[in-house]
């Protein structure tokens, strides 16, 4: 179906940050498949893990016991403090449970019809309830009636979460990103998060983040919330944690591990012992390659060097990042730089319109987070000159 308008490539191989297209001209990966090859790609430990579990067993049944999902929930809470994981094949699918876990909350509250709190600019995902609890019109329009139960507030406001405190009987919990991605790589303020914990203890609302982009060592931690100190409810995890396999995760803690009980909530494909092998495989190296520091250095690194690199230009009007996510918000539309980016080979993407995003694998060496810095600054610079008021009129 005609669902992606495509960029004219196709890759055929992919090599650390790179990627070759099938003319064989190589292309340097700013986004790993949106955020999902941390690892980079053909990543040997990824591939073994795959080859190795491919011969030995691919599926059963969550009918049965999995020693490997056993394992990955083992080390997934270990390094998280949650409690229970319940394992998908998305991110939306994994915000699905977190959404069904919060209206079980809500029931066990007392509470007929239970609303969850979302804010504006989110993304959770293309499915009813998760396109519903996102907030963003253009991924709602044409698929009315909408899911009900969500609440809308601005993000990174915790007076108006206060306020619905006051005024709502309905909400239950609140599901937000700790950095928002498709809303054009917004960063909280330092304590937001800390803040959203404190309103949930008092009002007795669970709060969810969805890490699906921010998880998995993205933001120089395993976990975005991690920034702060505090640990939420529940968490979703997709993207990342399969390095390129289709693996999503909801995590939870305390009341709301236990909520769901045998017949309530189940997935086919989730979990099974090729994934989450496959996940253990991605948590080891990044472990092992201590790329959770390397993530915030490089991070640091790449904002530093385009601070530098775009000082003189005024169309520049903001340069953020927390890891290796990197927003450069421009004053004007700049949906173009995709295809420029791309005819110089170097892939990346643009959001909320004029945010060009940055989401390179954490096993960037020094020499290509350089190579970023130089393209994409200098593909900037060009864009802005060539669209500044006096050369278009
Ligand atoms: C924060 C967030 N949540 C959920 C999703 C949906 O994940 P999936 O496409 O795996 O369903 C995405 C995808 O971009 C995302 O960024």
């Amino acid at each position: 179906m005609p669902t992606y308008g495509r960029l004219p490539v196709s890759f055929v191989k992919g090599e650390g940050a790179w990627l070759l297209d099938q003319q064989g001209k190589r292309y340097l990966d700013a986004l790993s498949g949106i955020a999902v090859c941390g690892l980079g790609h053909s990543h040997p430990a990824v591939t073994e893990a795959i080859c190795d579990q491919a011969s030995t067993l691919l599926h059963t049944s969550n009918l049965y016991g999995i020693p490997n999902q056993q394992q990955l929930a083992d080390r997934l809470c270990e390094i998280s403090g949650m409690e229970n994981v319940f394992f998908s094949n998305s991110g939306a699918e994994a915000n699905e449970a977190a959404i069904k876990l919060a209206r079980l909350h809500g029931h066990n509250m007392g509470i007929e019809a239970p609303a969850i709190i979302v804010t504006k600019g989110s993304f959770h995902g293309r499915t009813l309830a998760t396109l519903s609890a996102t907030g963003n019109r253009k991924i709602q329009a044409g698929f009315e009636p909408l899911v009900s139960g969500f609440i809308r507030a601005p993000y990174n406001d915790l007076e108006a979460l206060r306020e619905i405190a006051v005024n709502s009987k309905q909400a239950v919990a609140i599901m937000v990103e700790p950095v928002q991605g498709e809303g054009g790589v917004k960063i909280p303020d330092a304590g937001y998060l800390a803040g959203v914990r404190a309103i949930c203890d008092q009002q007795g609302w669970l709060m969810m983040l969805d890490e699906v982009q921010t998880g998995m060592g993205r933001t120089g931690k395993w976990f975005g919330f991690q920034h702060e100190a505090i640990t939420p409810d529940v968490m979703t995890l997709a993207k990342g944690l399969g390095n390129g396999l289709p693996i999503g995760a909801c995590l939870a803690r305390g009341k709301a591990a236990t909520l769901f009980q045998p017949g309530m909530h189940g997935s086919t494909f989730g979990g099974n012992p090729l994934v989450t092998r496959v996940a253990l495989a991605v948590i080891d190296t990044i472990k092992q390659g201590a790329l959770l520091d390397r993530a915030a250095a490089l991070g640091n690194q790449i904002q530093q060097g385009l601070e530098t690199k775009l000082a003189d230009n005024s169309q520049v009007l903001d340069i953020r990042s927390r890891g290796l996510m990197v927003g450069i918000e421009l004053s004007q539309p700049c949906a173009a730089l995709v295809s420029q980016a791309l005819g110089r080979g170097i892939l990346l993407n643009v959001t909320a319109n004029n945010v060009v995003r940055l989401l390179p694998p954490l096993i960037l060496s020094d020499d290509e987070a350089k190579q970023i810095i130089e393209q994409v600054g200098g593909l900037i610079n060009q864009f802005t000159t060539d669209n500044s008021e006096e050369s278009r009129s």
